[in-house]
This record gives structure tokens, C-alpha cells and sequence, in this order.
């Protein structure tokens, strides 16, 4: 009898161990592979499982923070960059530097700057009021080559030198980055006479 109850306790005792190594060995499996099962077993390394769970989690996020943080940043530092910088020089050989974002007419800017750039058409190619001056050589080889229809205006414009442009036409773009632009000193206006848009 006392041999048939010890018996009956190792395996009562003996289905327990198993049954509780078995969910802590399926944890150990998970990336945590200790080099015993007993390992697994020790409160210690429970709590050191749960607290680099833990550790692991809060550092993921706050490397997701930081990655968007400095994606961000990168993000409003290349949005600053996305002007350049241009000088218009008036009839009175006074200069205006302003910042004008990529993609902007020089017509849209000087009207944004209260610079006097006419553009009596309004940037539709019928008029040469928004003659302008490009002042350095390497600077007018930069841009587009004129159309048909900028070069029939531009033969209408008062003051036509061989680096002259209409400035709805000079879109601003990285390469036109410290461009300076001479405003003439009077416009010849046939198609639009007398028409002042307002600035926009
Ligand atoms: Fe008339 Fe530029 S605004 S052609």
C-alpha cells in the first residue's frame, strides 16, 4: 500500500513538471532558448523574459518615434530648401532679394513682393509687360529656351537685349538658385494698353 500511494505521488508529480514545462518551453522557443529546460522553469528568468518583452516594446516604439521625428525634420528642412533665392534689380538700380519657391513664376513672385513687374496679361503670352532682364549670361543659358509665342512678345518689348525674358515665363527651379533680374526701365504694352492687374 505505501508503495502504491508513493508510486501514485511521482506521477501525479511527474504529469505536473510536464504539464508545466511544456507552456514554459513553447515561451522558451519563441526566440528565448536557453541551453536547459530548467532554465525556463526559474522564476528569474520569468521575470527577466517578461522585462525584456517589456524593454524590447518600449524600445521599438521609441525608435519609431524618433525614426518619424527625424523623418520630419528631414521633411521641413527640404521644404525650406524648396526656394531659391532672386534679385530684382529696379529701374532706379535698387535690388529686391526675395525667396520664391520652386515652380513659381518670376511674375507671381514679384507680384507676391510688391515688386513693379507689370504683367498685363497675366501671364498669358499677350503682352511684354513682364519683361525682365536675366543679368547673368550663365544664368540665361540655364533656362528653357523661349517659345514661338515668348520671342513674337519679347520683339514687342521696350529695351530688348540679348538676355531678356518674359517673366511669367522663368519658372524657378534649383539651377536659377542667386539669379538676378533687371526690370527695364519702361514696358511697351500693345495687346493689353493700359491694363494693371492687381497683384495676386
Ligand atoms: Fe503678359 Fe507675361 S504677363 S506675357
Amino acid at each position: 500500500m505505501l508503495n502504491l500511494n508513493s508510486r501514485l505521488t511521482r506521477v501525479a508529480i511527474s504529469i505536473a513538471k510536464s504539464l508545466f514545462t511544456r507552456d514554459y518551453t513553447s515561451i522558451c522557443r519563441a526566440g528565448y532558448t536557453p541551453s536547459t529546460r530548467n532554465y525556463c522553469l526559474q522564476p528569474s528568468f520569468q521575470q527577466n523574459l517578461l522585462t525584456n518583452l517589456y524593454k524590447g516594446a518600449m524600445f521599438e516604439k521609441h525608435n519609431f518615434l524618433s525614426t518619424t521625428a527625424s523623418n520630419n525634420a528631414a521633411e521641413s528642412g527640404s521644404q525650406e530648401k524648396e526656394t531659391i533665392s532672386v534679385t530684382f534689380v529696379d529701374k532706379d538700380g535698387e535690388e529686391h532679394l526675395i525667396k520664391v519657391p520652386i515652380g513659381m513664376s518670376m511674375l507671381e513672385a514679384a507680384h507676391e513682393n510688391d515688386i513693379e513687374l507689370e504683367g498685363a496679361c497675366e501671364g498669358s503670352l499677350a503682352c511684354s509687360t513682364c519683361h525682365v532682364i536675366v543679368m547673368d549670361v550663365e544664368y540665361y543659358n540655364k533656362l528653357e529656351d523661349p517659345t514661338d509665342e515668348e520671342n513674337d512678345m519679347l520683339d514687342l518689348a521696350f529695351g530688348l537685349s540679348e538676355t531678356s525674358r518674359l517673366g511669367c515665363q522663368v519658372i524657378a527651379k534649383p539651377e536659377l538658385d542667386g539669379v538676378r533680374l533687371a526690370l527695364p526701365a519702361a514696358t511697351r504694352n500693345f495687346a493689353v494698353d493700359g491694363y494693371v492687374p492687381k497683384p495676386h
